[in-house]
């Protein structure tokens, strides 16, 4: 019942600036939850909008299922209502004056459900986002994350082959938005339905996602499971968009396969992951996270140990951030722990891993923010 998407060579383009979607193509298997991650206008929402029928693209092909729903190439465009298909949108889209019951049995009258049936599905539905005791409540009565929790079992309750949801936790306080998100990933999965989910969260791309795509000026930079975006990220885009803030400039002296041996300022080598088409001889810029550094580690014969200068440091209570002057260049590490473990003006050792090292080529476009 839930349906492969399929998007292939999606284009939008607006009346005026540059296309909105950029030669996009994903997938989305039947029961898979993709995540489309990426700054405000990147391009998610219209990417989910197409997909919703409620844009028409400029050129592409979108299936749900074995159905074509938008192909412009063929004047193919099925409306909306006849994509099967839930929504759920950053505003609470629930009707004010009904209670919570009334607005979960609102799409099951449309659809001309059996009373009876309707009554089941509707308190299946319930159960499953954790509203069973708030069902005769006035939806007004309740907090923001439950009256999303009412817009999510509104969009389930007519078991939708694809659900779509766009930043639906960006309207709720910080805890609530955190609880929402935890339960959102095991509503989904129990309901076995296919799930596009945009945002611009990365904590909430790496937590819902079983695929993560990376968007960027209406570009898919990268799609893959979350451990692969943060592990091996395809540009200095997705290393930096998802948290690796920091960026060595050097010099590529040699490959050797998938690995290189990088010239930073002082004159030191670094060995690092080379993405492919970086040759040698171009200058780079060495990504990496603060979180990979290891502080303390006495291990001369690793490769890629050296001496660090602690330039300064934030105490966060469970964990410390040192600025560090090291490689001719600027670091800041991430130690966990709720002691500060390394006074500023000290020496001490780093080890930075060379598969958590990614050197890109200098040409790409400079690192945001
Ligand atoms: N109806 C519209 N008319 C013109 N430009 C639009 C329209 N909708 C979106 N855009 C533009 O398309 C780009 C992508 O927007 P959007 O899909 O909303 O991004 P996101 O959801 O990632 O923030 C932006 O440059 C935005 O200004
Ligand atoms: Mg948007």
């Amino acid at each position: 019942m839930s349906a492969e998407l399929k998007v292939e060579h999606l284009r939008k383009v607006f009346s005026v600036g540059r296309p909105a979607i950029d030669d996009v193509s994903f997938r989305a298997t039947a029961g898979e939850i993709v995540v489309l991650l990426g700054p405000s206008g990147c391009g998610k929402t219209t990417t989910l909008r197409c997909v919703a029928g409620l844009e028409t693209p400029t050129s592409g092909e979108i299936a749900i299922g074995r159905e074509a729903v938008s192909v412009p190439a063929r004047g193919v465009l099925v409306p909306p209502r006849l994509r099967n298909i839930g929504m759920v949108f950053q505003s609470y889209a629930v009707w004010p004056h009904m209670t919570v019951r009334q607005n979960v049995t609102y799409p099951l009258r449309q659809r001309r459900v059996p009373r009876a049936e309707a009554g089941r599905k509707v308190d299946e539905v319930l159960a499953l986002v954790g509203l069973s005791e708030y069902a005769e409540r006035p939806v007004v009565s309740l907090s923001g994350g439950q009256m999303q929790r009412v817009a999510l079992a509104r969009s389930l309750v007519y078991q939708p082959q694809l659900l779509l949801l766009d930043e639906p936790l960006s309207n709720l306080d910080a805890k609530l938005r955190l609880r929402l998100r935890d339960d959102l990933r095991r509503i989904i999965k129990q309901t076995g339905v296919t799930a596009l989910y945009v945002t611009h969260d990365q904590s909430e791309a790496v937590v819902l996602g079983d695929r993560i795509g990376v968007m960027r000026d209406g570009k898919l930079l990268q799609i893959a499971p979350p451990n692969e975006i943060y592990n091996r990220p395809a540009d200095m885009f997705v290393a930096n968009f998802t948290g690796a803030s920091n960026a060595l400039p050097g010099r590529l002296l040699a490959r050797n396969g998938e690995f290189g041996t990088v010239e930073t300022g002082g004159g030191n080598r670094l060995t690092a992951w080379l993405p492919p088409g970086v040759a040698a001889g171009s200058e780079v810029n060495v990504a990496l996270r603060p979180e990979n550094i290891r502080l303390g580690v006495q291990a001369a014969a690793e490769p890629n140990h050296f001496t660090a200068r602690v330039t300064g440091q934030r105490y966060q209570g469970t964990q410390t951030i040192y600025e560090l002057a090291t490689l001719g260049g600027r670091l800041e590490a991430l130690e966990l722990g709720t002691n500060v473990r390394y006074p500023v003006g000290s020496d001490v050792e780093i080890l930075l891993p060379p598969e958590l090292c990614w050197a890109y080529s200098a040409q790409e476009a400079a690192p945001m923010e």
